[in-house]
């Protein structure tokens, strides 16, 4: 399944830096062709000349060659690659690479490439665990780059636990799951809404709700993984979206989101309604700041359009329209309703109820409803996988 593939591989420097050696051998085995990138302390752990023998190929550390004189693209080097392995991903390389601090070959490529880029982290337990490396691996998951998780065990430092770097034969089986993945997609298009909307009051304030976008973006990404034409309209939120075949819109209010979505609905194949749009906005939007007054203030809101409403309406029998529902009680009842209401082919039901479900989680918990009433529920899962779950369910359409 690598047969061909160009994957740079980036060797960071922590113990773990020497299983890059038969990571290399593995991936050449398997028929990929291999560069590989040292940070200058990836030298001290594993010897340039190991890798270099076994990748067939020399090693780059610095930005020129101080032999030859010859520059070491970083961007050449990220148009060719198809896929950028970083193992062993250390706190210290994820870190610059979460806050762009280009100060080294590995990092400068990781900005400049365009393929996807998977992470093996490897470090100690307590490390893993502290939430500045948290909050970096889940600012580069936000990217859409890849986390191999590190496995439990008995780490260098003679702890136990969390941190030891992925074995290269489970790097290896992921990549090959991920190049395998069908393009059973293609030629499919595809609108998706995601986040919150922000209803603005005045040039300060807004209405807004706690949605993370996470759902909506993970789907974004497995579509356009699997060949589809991705247009990605999104309410304010933080994430990031860097695949090709994702064409995002940016927008801010619920009137913004539903323009953007009228114009481009009647070319979609598919429409999945996965923002939490404000189902109402101020009647007036003031445009100086609102002062401060010793009385109450009473702020009249207006309905906005139910955009998923909207479009089902308009909806022609080769469209599937896709719907969430994010409920407190009465699930399934309200979930169906909902169904008929706005002329979905399906419904993703959140209950709050589920430890774990809704938003600003990493994780989902979610019940398929179908039209005719077919009651399917998941376990508890990422958003990458619950977003897979649902995009099987829409192939079950066709
Ligand atoms: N939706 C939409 N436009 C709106 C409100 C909701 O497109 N103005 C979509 C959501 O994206 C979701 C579905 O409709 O796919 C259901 O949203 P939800 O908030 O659960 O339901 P509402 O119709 O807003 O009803 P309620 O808030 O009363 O549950």
């Amino acid at each position: 399944m690598l047969q061909n593939k160009n994957i740079i591989l980036g060797v960071s420097g922590g113990i773990a830096a020497y299983k890059a050696a038969n990571l290399t051998r593995l991936l050449v085995k398997n028929g990929a062709h291999v560069k590989i990138i040292m940070t200058p302390m990836a030298k001290e752990f594993i010897t340039p000349l190991t890798l270099a023998t076994l990748s067939k190929n020399p090693i780059l550390v610095d930005f020129y060659n101080p032999e030859n004189g010859d520059w070491n693209s970083h961007v050449d080097l990220g148009l060719w690659a198809d896929a950028y392995v970083i193992a062993p991903a250390t706190a210290n390389s994820m870190g610059k690479m979460a806050n762009a601090i280009a100060d080294n070959l590995l990092i400068t490529t990781y900005l400049s490439a365009r393929c996807p880029v998977f992470l093996a982290p490897t470090m100690d337990l307590d490390m893993y665990k502290h939430p500045a490396n948290t909050k970096n691996m889940e600012t580069l998951q936000s990217y859409g780059n890849f986390i191999i998780e590190p496995e439990s065990g008995e780490l260098a430092s003679g702890l136990i636990g969390k941190g030891r770097m992925a074995e290269p034969e489970t790097i290896v089986e992921y990549l090959e799951n991920f190049f395998s993945q069908k393009q059973d997609f293609k030629n499919k298009k595809v609108l998706i809404t995601a986040g919150p909307t922000h209803e603005g009051i005045d040039p300060v304030r807004f209405i807004g709700n706690r949605s993370s976008g996470k759902m909506g973006y993970a789907l974004a990404e497995n579509l356009a993984n699997r060949g589809a034409e991705v247009t990605l309209v999104s309410g304010p939120t933080s994430m990031n979206i860097s695949n090709l075949n994702v064409k995002l819109i940016q927008v801010n209010s619920a009137e913004e989101m539903y323009l953007a979505c009228a114009k481009c609905f009647p070319e979609q194949d598919i429409a999945i309604m996965a923002a939490a749009v404000a189902d109402y906005t101020p009647k007036e939007y003031l445009d100086k700041k609102v002062k401060k007054k010793t009385h109450n203030l009473v702020l009249e809101l207006v309905a906005t359009k139910d955009i998923a409403s909207e479009l089902g309406k308009i909806k022609k029998a080769h469209q599937k329209l896709i719907g969430f529902a994010l409920e407190t009680n009465n699930e399934e009842e309200n979930a169906k309703l909902k169904i008929t209401k706005k002329n979905l082919d399906f419904i993703v039901l959140n209950s709050l109820q589920d430890k774990g479900a809704g938003f600003q989680t990493d994780t989902n918990k979610i019940t398929i409803i179908t039209r005719k009433g077919d009651i399917k529920p998941f376990e508890l899962k990422s958003k990458q996988d619950v977003a897979a779950d649902i995009v099987n369910e829409i192939k079950n359409l066709f």
